[in-house]
């Protein structure tokens, strides 16, 4: 038996707040995620309101999702806002070239989506088109969203049955410039980016926050270039996108890995940490105040499409390998609160490391969804650095951090996340209480018999939230032993 890892808890008055929103979600007009999945249509017989499925409002409310970026990803840079108001009848069929050359008759557009937002009590999170889009496009869409008055953009809104602005808050500004919003150079887009940014304007009562098309994943020159050319004042964020993938295109079942494959996968997901600190290093560099904000608004896992499914679709299945991914990604972004103050999950349903699968009338939580909820205690809490070292998890040679870890104090109560990613190993912790004046505690966990157990829509419960007691607390210090491969939430007061 291996000595406990001794974990300790600074208490730092000064410590930044975890933003709620880096617990955002992101839903694209992609594969199933918008059509036949959050939004079946008014005539469907699944209850629904206004044609969004009644059981996923309900499950992501549960989720307190802060933000919810669309309509996209790539498609956003070929979305014009304007063929999805009006009258459902007269709006046009578009082809959606990125994901399956597939026609969409946009029975889901801005109202729709900022009613869901509504029901969800979220922030709308809308990304606007710079690829394909105009100045003018984008103007106009803040307009119609955020104007109070008599214009010929807020009097449409009215028409359309949207008496009062709905203030949204954040725009992005382009996605993905460097790829599929346009295959643009840093130079190009960061000119593209000022004149956008110009005109998506303040309007009375609705300051916006403007979310400017970020790196892929180590792209530093991306970052460079954007923070040199931009006056600070016009970009609130910079986005950047980092999928746990390995290759392209995206490769392995999400469901059948062996411990090779999961390895190779934590590997990937832990990159996370050198990838933003060295975009927050060049962010440091231009913006040592940190006034821009690092906006992570695409993470999550990325495999080969399940057997027998659109590839354009990109639906997976979700596994325990899935909720470390979670767990770590999650604790990766607590711990760098002071520069990061946005993040989304790709995607909310029916894509990528989705939260929520359905199929027909079925609906299932993923392992995703459970670690999401049990970390929303994060939100809008204090951080609590911890200081640790990491036992190792070894595989044919090579090792990896076992352990992963954040905390987080909000109303007198202490939350501390941890996983273990460990295939085989449990791992022992032992917390040094003693600062925190606690001595009450429960603990909850997201574990299951075998790394690629999920759920079905035949057995939707095989991984699920539990409770844990295997702790012991005595003279200060709790020690707590952390199944392999498992997700822990510790409450302490
Ligand atoms: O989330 C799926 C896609 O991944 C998005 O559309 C794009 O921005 C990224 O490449």
């Amino acid at each position: 038996q291996s000595e406990p890892t001794s974990i300790s808890i600074q208490i730092d008055e000064q410590a930044p707040i975890i933003s709620k929103h880096i617990y955002g979600h992101f839903t694209e007009h992609l594969g199933r995620c918008i059509y036949d999945g959050i939004y079946v249509g008014e005539n469907s017989s699944i209850p629904n309101t206004n044609g969004v499925r009644n059981d996923i409002v309900k499950a992501l409310k549960e989720l307190q999702i802060p933000n919810l970026r669309w309509p996209g990803g790539c498609f956003a840079d070929e979305y014009h806002w304007k063929d999805g108001i009006g009258p459902k009848a007269g709006r046009p069929n578009i082809l959606n070239t990125h994901w399956g050359m597939v026609e969409e008759n946009n029975g889901f557009g801005t109202h729709e989506f900022l009613d869901l937002c509504n029901l969800l009590g979220t922030e709308p999170y809308l990304a606007g088109n710079v690829g394909s889009g105009t100045v003018e496009e984008l103007n106009d869409w803040v307009e119609y969203c955020n104007y109070d008055g008599n214009t010929d953009m807020a009097n449409l809104r009215k028409e359309n049955g949207q008496d009062k602005p709905w203030h949204v808050k954040y725009w992005g500004i382009g996605n993905e410039s460097w790829g599929c919003g346009g295959n643009m150079t840093p130079e190009y887009f960061a000119n593209l980016y000022r004149q956008h940014a110009t005109y998506a304007r303040n309007y009375p009562g609705a300051s916006i926050k403007r979310v400017a098309s970020g790196a892929d994943a180590d792209n530093y020159h991306w970052t460079e270039v954007m923070m040199r050319d931009v006056p600070h004042h016009m970009m609130w964020g910079l986005s950047v996108h980092y999928y746990t993938r390995t290759g392209w295109p995206p490769r392995g079942s999400a469901t059948n890995f062996d411990e090779a494959d999961y390895f190779l996968f934590m590997d990937h997901c832990l990159k996370m940490n050198e990838i933003l600190d060295k975009h927050m290093a060049i962010m440091d560099k231009y913006d040592p105040k940190k006034r821009v904000a690092l906006v992570v608004d695409e993470w999550g896992s990325w495999y080969a499409v399940e057997k027998g499914t659109n590839p354009g679709f990109a639906y997976q299945q979700n596994s325990m390998r899935d909720a470390m991914i979670a767990g770590v990604t999650l604790n990766i972004f607590n711990t760098r609160v002071d520069r990061i103050k946005m993040a989304n999950l790709a995607q909310a349903v029916n894509v990528l490391q989705a939260a929520i699968l359905t199929e027909g009338e079925n609906i299932l939580l993923t392992p995703t969804y459970h670690v999401m909820k049990m970390y929303a205690v994060h939100q809008d809490a204090q951080l609590l650095p911890l200081n640790f070292k990491s036992p190792k998890y070894t595989f044919e040679g090579k090792s990896l951090p076992a352990i992963s870890a954040s905390a987080s104090k909000k109303d007198g109560v202490v939350h501390i996340s941890l996983v273990n990613i460990d295939a085989n190993k449990e791992n022992t912790v032992e917390v040094d209480c003693e600062a925190l004046g606690v001595s009450d505690f429960t603990a909850t966990i997201v574990t299951s018999d075998n790394l690629q157990d999920h759920n079905t829509f035949d057995n939707p419960n095989k991984v699920k939230v539990q409770g844990y007691n295997d702790f012991k607390f005595k003279k200060n210090k709790l020690t707590l032993t952390i199944p392999p491969f498992s997700v822990l939430m510790l409450e302490a007061k």
